[in-house]
């Protein structure tokens, strides 16, 4: 079993050593981050944002926020991935370009919206879980995208969440999800890592 897109997943790995000297042009950042907003997202509540960390100065900011990792200084752009915490408030004005699209009827927006609410107004430990669970579908979809146009990345969680949200000026619902660091490598990468056994992981029931 294989094609294109099961090669890209398959020999992604994680990126340590990044060429400093290879940028991405702000119109190729905004590229990653549409693909990465393709991603699914729970009542398609789309609750995310990403700040691209890219200039050296916003580097420098970032690196000793973030346990000093060269990723940050080295690769050409290190994604802030931010999850908002679920609020289905904001539902109807996220379904509405469905509905002026026709691919969803009117009527059916409430029946998105209570659920939603139900599910997440008074628990807010689902309300970020959500932010987690969005904002690493929509690093994941990079990831692999990256892969594709042959750029390494490293998702992070080796960073000062609050320091972060402080310096970077997120919002009080806003989850410091990962940092994504993405952009060309250097040699000197370690291959692949051994998986457990799928044995070990995989219940058939
Ligand atoms: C949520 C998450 C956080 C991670 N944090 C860091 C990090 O802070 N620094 C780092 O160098 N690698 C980090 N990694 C990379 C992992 O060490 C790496 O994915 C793992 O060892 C498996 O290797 P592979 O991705 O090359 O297959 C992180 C990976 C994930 C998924």
């Amino acid at each position: 079993m294989t094609n294109a897109v099961i090669e890209t997943i398959l020999s992604r790995s994680a990126a340590k050593y990044y060429d400093p000297a290879a940028t991405l042009s702000d119109d190729q950042i905004r590229e990653l981050v549409r693909i990465g907003t393709t991603a699914p997202t729970s009542f398609h509540l789309q609750n995310w944002r990403f700040i691209a960390v890219r200039t050296p100065e916003a580097k420098a900011r970032l690196r000793p926020i973030a346990w000093s990792q060269p990723a940050i200084s080295e690769a050409a752009v290190t994604f802030i991935v931010c999850g908002q915490l679920a609020d289905s408030s904001v539902i109807p004005e996220r379904l509405s370009p469905l509905v002026e699209a026709g691919i969803m009827p009117a009527k059916m927006v409430p029946e998105w919206e209570i659920p939603a609410r139900d599910l997440y107004m008074h628990y807010p430990q689902r309300q970020r879980d959500e932010a987690v669970r969005s904002g690493t579908f929509g690093a994941a979809a990079m990831i692999y995208a990256a892969r594709s146009l042959g750029l390494g990345s490293t998702p992070m969680i080796g960073f000062d969440a609050e320091a972060v949200a402080r310096e970077f000026g997120l919002a009080e619902d806003e989850v410091p999800v990962m940092l994504l660091s993405i952009g060309a490598e250097r040699p000197g990468n370690w291959q692949q890592k051994p998986r457990r056994p799928i044995a070990d992981v995989l219940d058939l029931v």
